[in-house]
C-alpha cells in the first residue's frame, strides 16, 4: 500500500550559512526520503529558515539591514548547499512567511480555547539604553558560583553552573554595556503543568509509529521521561512554558495582545506546517484535507540538542490545538570534525561549499555519512583518513570497480544469459537493505552492500574471465561478466538513496529504467546491451583533503591602504612574501644564559644565548627599557639564528631576539620578549 509521508529536518537559524552538521542532518533525512520514494510512497519533504528571534534581530541591526532583508539574504545563499549535496527537499520556506503567521496565531487561539494559555507578570532585565527587555544571552556578568567574568545570563562556560540572569553579579547588557534594570512585564504561558499535558505526553512518548516501532528512540525517551514522571510530592519537572516576548522583537504578534510576540521556539516548528502548506498550495493540494487524512505519517529529523522542543512542547502544542501529532521524531547525534563539535556560531571544521569548490564529489560525503550513521542518537566523527579509506577502498575499490572489470568481457556490450549463483543472494540483499534503510540503520546497510560486493568480486576472481578469454572461452567469460553486471545493478539500487547521482549514471550506462524497489531484482537479461563504460567515480586524493582542512588563505587583494588609525599595532602589514621567503629566516629557540647592562647605552642589553650549539652567542637587544637583566636569565626566547653577524659599537651581535611592540613606542610603550610554550628546548627550529 502506498504511504503518504510528511518529512522535515530542523529549520536552521537564518543567521548564518549552513555548516557540515546541517548537511549531515539533511543527508540523513534525504537518504530516508529517497528510500521511501523508491518504495513508491508519496513523500513531501520540506524545510525552511528559522527567521525569528532576538539574536537575528540584533544581528540584522548590526549589519544595517531590516530583519526581513537580513533573513532574505541568508535564504538566498541556501541553494548551493542543497543542490550541491543533492538534498531533495520539495520546498524551502521561511517562518516569517504569511502561512506561518496565520498558523501560529490559529494554533495559539485554539490553545486558548482549550484553557491552556495563562498570563502573569514576570520581572526581567531591561536595557534602558536600547529600550528593550534583554534575552538571557544578551545579559552578561560574573558567575554567581565561581566568579568568572563575562558569563552569559543562563549558564557559566567556566564552571558549568546554570542560573537565571538575575543571579549574575554585576550584570551588564551585552548590547549597550549599560547596567540593566529590573522591570515588570506581562508574559503568556503555555500551561504544560496542566495534568492533561503530562497525561497526554506520557502516552504519546511511549507510542509507536506507523510501522509499530517506538516513536522515540529508547535513549530519547529516557531523556524526557524525567520531565513527565511525578516525584514523591506529586510534582513534575514539566512547568509552564513562557511563550511571549515584548516588543521590539522580530516575530509574530500575539493576537489580542498588542506589543507581545511569540517566542521564536513557539512559531519555529509551526514553520514545518507553513512550509508544507506553501508547497501543497503550489501543487494544488488542499492543506486541510491533506492533514485530515488519518493515514498521513509525519516525521521530524532533528539533532539531540533540540529534543525537548520536539518531543514535549511540539506534540502538546499540536494535540491540544486539535491537530495531528508526529508519528515519530528521529534524533541524531552531532557530527564532529577532527574531534571538535561543530559550533553553531563558529561553524568551523569542514566548509561544505569549500568541499564542492575543491571539486570533491558530494557522493563521497553522502556515502561516508551513511557508512557512519545508525538509528541511535550517537555522535559521529569525520576522520579524514577514514573518509579516504572508505571511499577509495570500499565505494570505489569494491563497488564501482565491478562495472569496469566486468564490462570488458562482453561482446559489444551485449549481456548473455547469466548463470545463477546460489551464494549470491540478491533478493536477500535487497530485502535486508530495505529493512535497514527503513530503520535508519544506514551503516549496517552499507556494510551489507559492501559484503555483497566482496562476494561478487570473489566470484569474478575465481572465474578469472581474463584467463577464459585467453583460452578462447569467450562465452563463459561473457556469462560471468553478465552476472557481475546484473549484481552491480542490484547493488546500485540498494545504494541509490545514498548515491542518487551515481545511480543515475549507472542507469544510463546500463541502459535500464530508473531503479526502484519494485524493479531492483528484475534482470536485464541475455541480449540486453549496456552502453560504453565511462569511469563512474574518481578516488579521493590526499591533496584534496589537505586543501579542505587548510586554513583559508586570503587572496592578495589590491585595496587602498586603511586609515593609519586602523593599522594593527600602529603599522601596515608588510607586503606579502612566499613560504620560501619565510623559510630563509632560521628561527630557533634560545636560552638566555646570561644578561648584562651595556655600559654607555640606555637601550641595549647584552644577552648570552644558548642555541644548542657547542658555543654560546652574543646578541645585543634594545629591550633595556622593559626588562631587568636578572629577570631574563634562564628564560627561553626565540632568535633569528642566521642573521649575518653585525659589528656594533659595543661588540659583535650574532643574531637577534624577537620582541613585540607598538610602532609608536612613545605613545604605546612596552616591549614584550617572545617566549615559547613549556617544553621547547634550545636549538629547536621555529616554523
Ligand atoms: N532553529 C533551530 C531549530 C528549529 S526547528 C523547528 C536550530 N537551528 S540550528 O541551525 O542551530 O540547528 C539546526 C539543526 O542542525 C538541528 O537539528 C541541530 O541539531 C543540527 N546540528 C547543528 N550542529 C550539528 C552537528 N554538528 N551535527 C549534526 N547536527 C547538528 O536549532
Ligand atoms: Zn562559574
Amino acid at each position: 500500500m502506498q504511504r503518504t509521508l510528511f518529512v522535515t529536518t530542523a529549520l536552521p537559524y537564518a543567521n548564518g550559512p549552513m555548516h557540515i552538521g546541517h548537511m549531515m542532518e539533511y543527508i540523513q533525512a534525504d537518504i530516508w526520503v529517497r528510500h521511501q520514494r523508491m518504495g513508491a510512497n508519496l513523500v513531501h519533504f520540506v524545510c525552511a529558515d528559522d527567521a525569528h528571534g532576538a539574536p537575528i534581530m540584533i544581528a540584522a541591526e548590526k549589519a544595517g539591514k531590516s530583519p526581513q532583508q537580513f533573513v532574505a539574504d541568508i535564504a538566498a545563499g541556501r541553494k548551493p548547499y542543497l543542490d550541491g549535496f543533492q538534498i531533495s527537499f520539495d520546498n524551502w520556506h521561511s517562518t516569517d512567511a504569511p502561512e506561518n503567521h496565520q498558523l501560529a496565531q490559529a494554533i495559539y487561539l485554539d490553545l486558548q480555547r482549550a484553557g491552556l494559555i495563562s498570563s502573569r507578570v514576570v520581572e526581567q532585565f531591561f536595557d534602558t539604553d536600547k529600550n528593550m527587555f534583554l534575552p538571557d544571552r544578551f545579559i552578561k556578568g560574573e558567575c554567581p558560583k565561581c566568579g568568572a567574568k563575562d558569563q552569559y545570563g543562563d549558564n557559566c562556560e567556566s564552571c558549568g553552573a546554570v542560573y537565571s540572569p538575575t543571579d549574575l553579579k554585576h550584570p551588564y547588557s551585552a548590547l549597550s554595556g549599560a547596567t540593566p534594570v529590573l522591570r515588570n512585564s506581562e508574559h503568556f504561558f503555555f500551561k504544560l503543568s496542566d495534568p492533561r499535558c503530562a497525561a497526554f505526553l506520557e502516552q504519546w512518548s511511549q507510542g509507536t509509529d506507523a510501522r509499530g516501532q517506538p516513536r522515540l528512540q529508547a535513549e530519547v525517551y529516557n531523556k524526557i521521561k524525567e520531565w513527565l514522571a511525578p516525584d514523591e510530592a506529586g510534582r513534575r519537572e514539566l512547568g509552564d512554558w513562557d511563550i511571549s516576548r515584548d516588543a521590539p522583537y522580530f516575530g509574530i504578534e500575539i493576537p489580542g495582545a498588542p506589543g507581545k510576540y511569540f517566542y521564536v521556539w513557539l512559531d519555529a516548528p509551526i514553520g514545518y506546517l507553513a512550509s508544507l502548506k506553501n508547497h501543497l498550495d503550489r501543487i494544488g493540494v488542499d492543506y486541510e484535507a491533506f492533514m485530515a487524512n488519518p493515514a498521513l505519517e509525519q516525521y521530524h529529523f532533528i539533532g539531540k540538542d533540540i529534543i525537548t522542543f520536539h518531543t514535549l512542547f511540539w506534540p502538546a502544542l499540536l494535540h491540544f490545538s486539535g491537530r495531528k501529532t508526529p508519528n515519530a521524531v528521529h534524533v541524531h547525534g552531532f557530527l564532529t570534525v577532527n574531534a571538535e563539535k561543530m559550533s553553531k556560531s563558529r561553524g568551523t571544521g569542514l566548509d561544505p561549499l569549500k568541499y564542492l569548490r575543491l571539486g570533491m564529489n558530494p557522493q563521497w560525503l553522502r556515502y561516508y555519512i551513511a557508512a557512519k550513521l545508525s538509528a541511535r542518537n550517537e555522535d559521529i566523527e569525520f576522520v579524514p583518513d577514514d573518509f579516504m579509506a572508505r571511499v577509495n577502498s570500499d565505494l570505489v575499490g569494491k563497488y564501482i570497480n565491478i562495472a569496469s572489470r566486468a564490462v570488458k568481457f562482453l561482446n559489444a556490450g551485449e549481456l548473455v544469459a547469466a548463470p545463477s549463483q546460489a551464494q549470491l543472494d540478491a533478493p536477500g540483499l535487497v530485502a535486508q537493505v530495505r529493512e535497514l534503510l527503513e530503520a535508519r540503520e544506514f551503516a549496517k546497510a552499507v556494510r551489507e552492500i559492501m559484503a555483497f560486493a566482496d562476494q561478487v568480486n570473489l566470484m569474478f576472481d575465481a572465474a578469472a574471465p581474463w584467463k577464459l578469454v585467453r583460452q578462447g572461452e569467450i562465452q563463459p567469460a561473457a556469462a560471468v561478466s553478465s552476472l557481475c553486471l546484473e549484481m552491480f545493478r542490484v547493488m546500485t539500487a540498494c545504494l541509490k538513496p545514498i548515491l542518487p547521482a551515481v545511480a543515475a549514471e549507472v542507469e544510463a550506462f546500463l541502459g535500464c529504467a530508473a531503479l526502484d524497489w519494485g524493479n531492483a531484482l528484475e534482470p536485464m537479461g541475455g541480449g540486453h546491451r549496456v552502453g560504453d563504460y565511462r569511469h563512474l567515480m574518481q578516488r579521493v586524493e590526499l591533496q584534496q583533503l589537505a586543501a579542505l582542512f587548510e586554513a583559508p588563505v586570503e587572496a592578495p587583494v589590491e585595496a587602498a591602504p586603511p586609515e593609519p588609525a586602523a593599522f594593527p599595532g600602529g603599522e601596515a602589514i608588510a607586503p606579502p612574501i612566499g613560504v620560501d621567503d619565510l623559510m630563509k629566516t632560521d628561527l630557533r629557540i634560545a636560552r638566555i644564559v646570561d644578561c648584562q647592562r651595556v655600559e654607555g647605552s640606555t637601550k641595549l642589553l647584552r644577552l648570552t644565548l644558548d642555541v644548542g650549539e657547542a658555543r654560546t652567542r652574543n646578541v645585543f637587544s634594545g629591550i633595556a627599557s622593559a626588562y631587568q637583566p636578572q629577570d631574563l636569565v634562564g628564560k627561553l626566547t626565540l632568535m633569528v639564528a642566521n642573521l649575518a653577524p653585525r659589528k656594533m659599537k659595543f661588540g659583535v651581535s650574532e643574531g637577534m631576539v624577537l620582541a613585540a611592540g607598538h610602532a609608536d613606542g612613545k605613545a604605546h610603550p612596552g616591549i614584550y620578549l617572545l617566549e615559547p610554550s613549556a617544553g621547547a628546548l634550545p636549538g629547536m627550529r621555529v616554523r
